[in-house]
């Protein structure tokens, strides 16, 4: 039959309309062994964990809300899956193992399909063991672009990172270290960008970046100061700021994003710099050698971004109100707490591998700190009592710190210091049940843990 112009339309059509069941395909997100140049030249590259075999993984970058499709395959020696962190997702791919999905065994896959509601910075880790499977190297970058990105000359993200490595530059085998588990934790000696340990990028003067900051540290904070930049922070944990603040140094707890637009302000033959303050003085994390001039004029701050689909809060005056008290560590006082429904000293905790609590229970509990209905406002009133800073991430929601001005900018990962308090408050408007713990992965896996129920 000869193909005239209606039968092609319809032809043409009908394979626009199979184009969606294409586009759910997912694509292959291998987790197995690789080896990675992390450290100097003059070292074997280090016997390392990753998505793709390499650190970071590949970067998912999808258009605000838009799909991302990923099977997941299990090369590991061990069970894992995968948590999307910072992403407002459906409970089921939230990736907890034991408590959204099973552990991916060795040898298995598990497909992830969900749709992302935020524009912002985003990542993803194992939620298994991810206090080793982490510190070996699992975990990317999720992008979600706004669907008019703010102007700029470049958009780069630094995924930074601490290893702790051998003197042959091979991962110092602590893991499940007690030492660590009852203090920061896992801290490393060396500091990684991109899985490089001399990240650089080439600039010009008068350049303006994005700059997006991801922590995927097991349990570092990095303090971060800026030079040979003009900066400001426009989102952090992806959730846009109302106003850009101008800023020349940041604190980057564990899992915490900040979105920065820069101005280069270095000269020519000059190199600006992020640094991190140590012992010694400052450490180079990332640099910037200028090249050549862009761009004379000073130029305005930045406008803000659109702000994300999140639900305002209600009324938080009357809003409900739970304590969630942080105890135990080294230096922390903790005489005794619940385990598996009965009291346990601190001393036969330890034995177990348990060092932390929330309001006195360590571990998970059957039942939920919370159980919410949905859209119901939340304030959890955080009080640590331990001698030790936690960056308390909540999933599936944002928060907001309420501080004597109201509420403070949308956060995921909150950091909480020593002898601190910090009050949050949320819309709990996404059905599911979620963990609330301390990303310092240590903590986490030594008692840190908890979750609310959203029905
Ligand atoms: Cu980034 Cu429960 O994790
Ligand atoms: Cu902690």
């Amino acid at each position: 039959m000869p193909m005239n112009r209606r039968h092609f339309i319809a032809a043409a059509s009908a394979m626009a309309l199979a184009r969606p069941a294409a586009a759910g395909r997912y694509t292959d997100l291998i987790a197995a062994p690789g080896q990675a140049q992390l450290a100097p030249p003059e070292y074997d590259p280090t016997p390392i964990w990753g998505y793709g075999g390499a650190v970071p993984g590949p970067e998912i970058r999808v258009t605000q809300g838009g799909r991302v499709a990923r099977r997941l395959i299990n090369r590991l020696p061990q069970d894992t899956s995968v948590h999307w962190h910072g992403i407002r997702i459906a409970n089921a791919m939230d990736g907890v193992a034991g408590m959204t999905q099973a552990a991916v065994p060795p040898g298995s896959t598990f497909d992830y399909g969900f749709e992302v509601p935020d524009a912002g910075t985003y990542w993803y880790h194992p939620h298994n063991k991810t206090w080793e499977q982490m510190a070996r190297g699992l975990y990317g970058a999720l992008i979600v672009e706004e669907p008019e990105p703010p102007q700029v000359d470049a958009d780069e993200v630094l995924l930074i990172d601490d290893w702790l490595f051998d003197a042959d530059a091979t991962l110092f085998d602590s893991f499940g270290s007690l030492r660590d588990w009852s203090h920061g934790g896992r801290i490393g000696n060396w500091v990684t960008v991109n899985g490089d340990g001399d990240w650089q990028r080439g600039v010009e003067q008068g350049q303006r970046l994005r700059l997006r900051l991801v922590n995927t540290a097991n349990a570092r904070v990095f303090e971060l100061q800026l030079r040979g930049f003009r900066a400001w922070e426009i989102a952090l944990d992806g959730q846009p700021l109302s106003k850009p603040r101008e800023i020349t140094a940041l604190t980057l707890a564990p899992a915490q994003r900040v979105d920065l637009i820069v101005d280069v302000t270095a000269a020519p033959g000059e190199t600006a710099h992020i640094l991190e303050p140590d012992a010694q003085g400052l450490l180079g994390v990332a640099a910037f050698p200028v090249a050549g001039l862009a761009r004379e004029a000073n130029r305005d701050a930045p406008p803000p971004l659109t702000p994300n689909p999140v639900p305002p809060l209600g009324d938080v005056e009357t809003a409900r109100r739970v304590p969630l008290r942080m105890e135990g560590g080294a230096m922390g006082g903790m005489a005794e707490a619940m385990s598996g429904g009965q009291v346990m000293s601190a001393r036969d905790l330890a034995q177990t591998g348990k060092l932390w609590a929330f309001n006195g229970q360590v571990d998970m509990q059957d039942s939920p700190l919370i159980e919410a209905a949905r859209g119901e406002t939340i304030r959890i009133a955080m009080t640590n009592d331990t001698a030790w800073p936690h960056a308390m991430h909540l999933h599936g929601h944002h928060f907001r710190r309420l501080g004597p001005e109201g509420p403070g900018p949308l956060r995921d990962t909150l950091l909480v210091h020593r002898s601190e308090t910090a009050e949050i408050a949320f819309v709990a408007d996404n059905p599911g049940d979620w963990l609330l713990h301390c990303h310092m992965l240590e903590h986490a896996a030594s008692g840190m843990m908890t979750w609310i129920r959203v029905s």
